[in-house]
């Protein structure tokens, strides 16, 4: 079972647009995939509503309500993350998935958000378990997990996400990630393309190709790298 948590602690960065389309793209190729919804605000769960039955389905948890059990024959696990309320740390989540991809899009705010969380991210091994808080979210994660997490080491990488480029904010956001200790896998343009996927419960991939063919090959090497024992626990 692969689980793949899509995780940033500022609000808006694009986490369920990567869960969601991640979800649609895995279950097109014919895997059978779950959506994990970590978060109260539920809009993976509500993208998931408004699929159609006629696209390849998604199995929809809403993790933050019910700790179910994922099916054993599950091939994705995609856990949508919340973003982070006042004082409350996320790294705590990230030892329960086996990769983790931070969107972060191209402003001041953001870039300064994004480089705190991933600071903490890369001290991760110090977050104590007794931090650990949302009994329904935590309960759900070690089903999948079970108690004993502490010698995984979780794969993070970081995307640039709903980037207009040639302006100045994405030069800046370019240097800052390009710089990290952690893979910058690919930049993600601002796109209605996203919008009007996830109004119909759809990815990318399931629009028509020609309107989406430049966005697809952005998104090639965020899966080249997922299917690649780089981003596995070593
Ligand atoms: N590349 C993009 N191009 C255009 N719009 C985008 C892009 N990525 C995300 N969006 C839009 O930006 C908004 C916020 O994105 P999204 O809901 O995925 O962020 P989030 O990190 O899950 O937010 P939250 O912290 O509230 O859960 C949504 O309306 C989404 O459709
Ligand atoms: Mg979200």
């Amino acid at each position: 079972m692969r689980t793949i948590m899509i995780l940033n602690s500022k609000g808006g960065s694009g986490k369920t647009t990567l869960a969601t389309n991640l979800a649609a793209y895995y279950a097109l190729q014919g895997k059978s995939v779950v959506l994990a919804d970590l978060d109260p605000q539920g809009s993976s769960i509500d993208w998931l509503k408004a699929r159609p039955e006629s696209r390849p389905a998604i199995h929809g948890i809403a993790a933050w309500r019910e700790p179910l059990r994922v099916a054993a024959a599950t091939d994705y696990v995609i856990l949508d993350a919340p973003a982070a309320r006042h004082g409350q740390s996320l790294t705590r989540l990230i030892r329960y998935a086996q990769t983790v991809i931070v969107p972060v899009l191209a402003s001041p705010l953001d870039i300064r958000a994004a480089r705190e969380f991933i600071r903490e991210v890369e001290h991760v091994g110090r977050v104590a378990r007794h931090n650990i808080q949302d009994a329904a979210v935590i309960a759900f994660l070690k089903s999948l997990f079970g108690d004993d997490t502490s010698t995984a080491t979780t794969r993070v990488a970081v995307v640039a996400n709903r980037v207009r480029e040639n302006t100045v904010a994405y030069d800046t956001l370019y240097e800052f990630l390009d710089k990290l200790k952690i893979p910058f896998l690919t930049t993600l343009r601002d796109t209605q393309n996203y919008i009007q996927a996830a109004e119909r419960g759809l990815g990318l991939c399931e629009l028509a190709p020609s309107q989406v063919a430049y966005d697809l090959e952005q998104w090639g090497p965020l899966i080249k790298w997922l299917n690649s024992k780089r981003s596995l626990p070593v």
